[in-house]
């Protein structure tokens, strides 16, 4: 019986990272919105990640691998168990370069902006409408992020999963199972790197794009606020923004939550939101855009943590 504490553990060659422990989630989330994770880890490479995992399930602790805490609200009472960071897996590398196409090697832990600024700079189109999308590239994978009809999707070819028993797979594109805003990778497990096509393009043209997409994003969208993102997923065929706007629920609050005056699907935290205030004004959101157009709007955000 390994009866040694996670201290213990986490200073042992069993773990080469960094952890830390009952810290805020407010620091590890773009919505600035969280009580404590029990342990947060860092891993330096795939064999500490996968320690983790081997001892986490023989102590029946649940591991809830984050990318960049962009898509998420935790609530008050924080995270049970070990939070896993990929903080330290950034490498972007060119893999094949001939002909038209070029593969690349993302590591997931790598922000998907820098991503789109590598395919900037070297002329590589395909993600230039991801421009000014937050948040990781695993992150982005497995939540099938999009913006301008274009989705993280259209340039996977495969991606290395580490599972919750520590076991790593590849799953190719097709096997992934991809669609709106959601990916069938199992919860719990941590997707490693990516495998990435993009397409060989003139350097100014890829510039251009992604400058425009930018621009765009930046009139439409409260990018300098805390935010998680659109919070409520797009009814098909509609926008979830233009129905909250149109219930009047624009500036909408509830304590230092509230509904954005520039674009309607994004709840901002204008200093100390807590997680009750955040669910309250979408509640109020959820129930007024039904009174006014029938429709149910379904969360875009993931939820996580305990209540206090
Ligand atoms: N609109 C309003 N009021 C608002 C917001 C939007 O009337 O407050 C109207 C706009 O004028 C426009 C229409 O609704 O006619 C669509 O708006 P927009 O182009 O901003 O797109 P969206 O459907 O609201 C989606 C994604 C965004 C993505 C943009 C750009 C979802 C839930 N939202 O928003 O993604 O950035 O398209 O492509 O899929 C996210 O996933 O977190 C996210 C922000």
């Amino acid at each position: 019986m390994d009866e040694r504490t996670w201290e213990e553990i986490f200073t042992s060659e069993f773990f080469d990272g960094e952890v830390r422990f009952k810290e805020s989630m407010r620091d590890y989330t773009s919505l600035r919105i969280g009580g404590p994770a029990d342990i947060i880890a860092m891993p330096k490479d795939p064999m500490s990640m996968k320690n983790i995992f081997i001892v986490a399930k023989k102590r029946d602790i649940p591991v809830f691998p984050i990318g960049s805490g962009t898509n998420l609200l935790v609530m008050d009472g924080g995270i049970e168990g070990i939070v896993l960071s990929l903080k330290f897996f950034k490498r972007i590398d060119v893999l094949e370069d001939e002909g038209e196409v070029v593969e690349l090697f993302v590591e997931a832990g790598s922000p998907l902006q820098g991503l789109v600024s590598f395919a900037k700079e070297k002329g590589y189109a395909g993600i230039e409408a991801l421009a000014g999308i937050p948040g990781s590239v695993g992150g982005a994978i497995f939540m099938n992020a999009g913006a301008f009809g274009v989705e993280m999707k259209d340039v996977i070819k495969s991606v290395a999963v580490m599972d919750k028993n520590g076991m790593l797979n590849r799953l190719d594109r097709d096997e992934i199972g991809f669609s709106y805003r959601q990916s069938s990778i199992p919860q719990g497990s941590v997707i490693l790197s990516a495998n990435i096509i993009l397409k060989k393009a003139d350097k100014t043209y890829v510039e251009e794009k992604t400058r425009q997409y930018m621009d765009k994003k930046r009139q439409s969208q409260p990018l300098k606020e805390h935010s998680a993102g659109c919070a409520f997923k797009n009814p098909a065929g509609d926008s979830a923004g233009r129905l909250i706007e149109l219930a009047g629920c624009k500036g909408m609050r509830v304590g230092d939550a509230e509904v954005s005056h520039i674009h309607a699907n994004f709840i901002v935290n204008k200093g100390n939101a807590t997680a009750k205030d955040f669910l309250k004004l979408m509640e109020i959101v959820r129930s007024r855009v039904k009174d006014a157009s029938g429709v149910l709007l379904e969360p875009e955000i993931r939820i996580v943590g305990k209540n206090d």
